[in-house]
């Protein structure tokens, strides 16, 4: 059985409005942040939202909104520190791609890949330890993304898939079918 990289977690749909005015207001500062223009996001606004609510309590985090600028590539790499992350894209105006490759050792010119497709609203754990690169075209990008406290040594993609998966609130959050 192959093992994504990623997974689209079933919960709620994650609509927040004040997301789209950090993004727009000039008052918002950016900073780098491991290569990426970052600003950060207060956690009361994130627990606002029951999954994230939830998820603090057991697994807490920082939180943030990232900018990749237009006609940029961030390329492949694993992180520094982060084992896995829960990202959610906010931008679909224009085209951009997130890339996995799995098979990808050292610094090979030519191996496969496979891309998230992020869909709006929808949240996805995400295996940073996992070869992957962002290449981003015509707009501005935006994606809230979460960073633990624990770090690559004590969370990994698998540990977190799996507290979620079996955590006890999924019930209560779950996506609701129409
Ligand atoms: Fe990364």
């Amino acid at each position: 059985m192959v093992v994504l990289p990623y997974h689209e977690l079933k919960v709620k749909d994650y609509n927040e409005p004040e997301l789209e005015r950090i993004i727009a207001s000039s008052q918002t500062e950016w900073f780098n942040y491991h290569n990426f223009l970052t600003a950060s996001l207060p956690l009361d606004l994130l627990r606002k939202d029951e999954f994230y609510n939830q998820l603090y309590n057991q697994y807490p985090y920082q939180a943030g909104i990232i900018k990749l600028p237009k006609y940029t590539c961030y390329n492949w790499h694993k992180d520094d520190t982060r084992g896995v992350c829960i990202n959610m894209l906010l931008s679909f105006k224009g085209k951009g791609h997130c890339l996995f490759s799995p098979d990808r050792i050292g610094s090979l010119d030519s191996h496969g890949f496979i891309e998230l497709k992020y869909k709006p609203y929808k949240r996805y754990i995400f295996n940073n330890q996992v070869e992957h690169m962002v290449v981003n075209f015509e707009e501005d990008r935006y994606v809230l993304t979460l960073e633990f406290m624990d770090n690559k040594y004590k969370l990994s993609f698998e540990n977190l898939l799996a507290g979620i998966t079996n955590g006890n609130y999924m019930d209560q959050i779950a996506e609701t079918s129409i």
